[in-house]
């Protein structure tokens, strides 16, 4: 039976900078209710929210301290029913954040239930934090030293404890009875640790996608991707039924296997890492694409605007929206959204306000975000927005409406054709796609009809840095 994400391109709402709904400059549940209305027009089929649940927002909703309740900045329960239902009313899926591997040092299991946790009497290993430093710290309570993969206030679970799975599970039961289709999970590689807590040997290559300094020095063996994932995966499935998971494992695509015989996606981040290079591209693609989710950006990493450059925009787009299986846009994206100056001082303490600024709804100063002072502003409203961008056919807005029209007719198969002279082509079915990586305009040979164009282009060429869709 098709599962309803096969072919779906699904929305990621950083719901503190998508719509404010009551004026104290932070987007809420009610500000994305108000705006169902960009999703159905683009044609999504489905939208995550980045967490929702109540933090203290040291890393702004991935420190849990509560995982079966609102977030107060966000709203309520009954607020999040009525989105919901709205949602599911026109046909949209709702997908929320789980982070299964940590909670907020606030939340009251860690004091309530400290068993759930991992602890040492000393330092036991050189495993280090991903955002810096060694992966222990005391607590000065007891004395005691705390695991954490991220900060410090985000001590790390013990999935080796029988009650960990079985309460986390009990939180995906709580969402899933309120209407939810399904979870993004994040961190997933973390809860597969070696339960001796041997140290990572040092790294002898260089890590295939990018990691801190201090951090690449190690080869994370033991710290995560243990083989003992495999069985709390399988918790997780249990506890998700037939809804969706898709696991954020921040691996080389070689390492997912393990994880896609338990959840149903994983984001391919080797292909959001990927040198902008059309054989670079093919290479991964040739590596396969079932059970990948693709997507070129998220709330921790630059956008594709200024990652790739504005020129590469269109074929960026076109590139993620044409690939079989179910493609991620984050919000901000289908209008060509930069990255925005960190705040000061920065709300996040490893730099990544860059790619959390406010939605751009109108051309006002505040982006029609808000009406009060928002938490990150708008960087260039003026510039682009939505409601320019939907009156212009001509816009990447309408670019990606397109482009999720014209996808759900290819069928789910890739046929790749090769790269000639900087030209990235492949086939589904009856549809043909040419993705022109270079500066220069360059023949178009597929016979058949062009049915979908990056930008205005002459009969028989593709842009620079352009694509055509052609169906013969
Ligand atoms: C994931 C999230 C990121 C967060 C981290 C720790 O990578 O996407 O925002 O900081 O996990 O939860």
């Amino acid at each position: 039976m098709p599962r309803w994400w096969e072919k779906a391109v699904v929305y990621q709402i950083y719901p503190r900078s998508f719509a404010d709904s009551d004026g104290d400059g932070s987007g809420d549940l009610q500000g994305i209710r108000q705006h169902l209305d960009h999703l159905s027009d683009l044609g999504v089929d489905a939208l995550w929210m980045s967490p929702i649940c109540p933090s203290p927002d040291v890393d702004w909703g991935y420190d849990v301290s509560d995982y079966t309740d609102i977030h107060t900045d966000f709203g309520t329960l009954d607020d999040f029913d009525e989105l919901v239902r709205d949602a599911h009313a026109r046909g949209l899926k709702v997908v929320l954040d789980l982070v299964p591997n940590h909670t907020s040092i606030e939340h009251p299991w860690f004091r309530q239930h400290p068993e759930r946790y991992v602890w040492a009497d000393e330092i036991p290993n050189n495993w280090l934090s991903v955002f810096g430093n060694g992966a222990w710290s005391r607590d000065e309570e007891t004395g005691r030293y705390y695991l954490h993969s991220f900060f410090p206030e985000q001590p790390d679970l013990d999935w080796g404890n029988p009650d960990v799975g079985p309460a986390i599970g009990d939180a995906m039961r709580f969402w899933f009875e309120r209407g939810a289709d399904g979870f993004r999970v994040d961190a997933l590689s973390r809860i597969g640790k070696d339960p001796a807590l041997r140290d990572d040997p040092q790294a002898t290559e260089p890590p295939v996608l990018p990691l801190p300094d201090e951090y690449a020095r190690l080869k994370h063996v033991h710290s995560r991707n243990y083989a003992n994932v495999e069985e709390r995966l399988a918790v997780l499935r249990k506890a998700a039924g037939d809804k969706l998971l898709v696991g954020e494992v921040f691996l080389p695509t070689s390492e997912l296997p393990r994880y896609l015989r338990h959840i149903d996606l994983a984001f391919a981040f080797e292909l959001m890492f990927a040198r902008w290079d059309p054989e670079e591209i093919a290479r991964i693609l040739g590596e396969g694409w079932r059970g990948l989710a693709w997507t070129l950006s998220n709330h921790d990493f630059s956008r594709v605007a200024s990652r790739l450059g504005e020129e590469n925009v269109r074929l960026a787009a076109t590139l993620t929206l044409t690939l079989p299986g179910p493609a991620f846009v984050y919000q901000g994206d289908e209008i060509g959204l930069r990255d925005g100056p960190e705040a000061d001082p920065p709300h996040d303490r490893r730099g990544r306000d860059a790619a959390r600024h406010a939605m751009q709804w109108t051309p006002d100063p505040l982006g029609g975000f808000t009406t009060g002072t928002p938490w990150l502003p708008p960087i260039d409203p003026e510039e682009r927005n939505v409601a320019d961008q939907r009156r212009d056919p001509g816009s990447l807005l309408n670019l990606y409406r397109e482009l999720i029209r014209l996808r759900r007719d290819m069928p789910l198969e890739l046929e790749l054709l090769g790269v000639d002279d900087g030209v990235l082509s492949y086939r589904r079915g009856d549809f043909t796609i040419a993705l022109n990586f270079s500066g220069e305009e360059r023949p178009n040979h597929f016979p058949g009809a062009v049915v979908l164009a990056s930008h205005p282009t002459a009969p028989g060429k593709v842009q620079p840095y352009g694509a055509v869709v052609v169906a013969s």
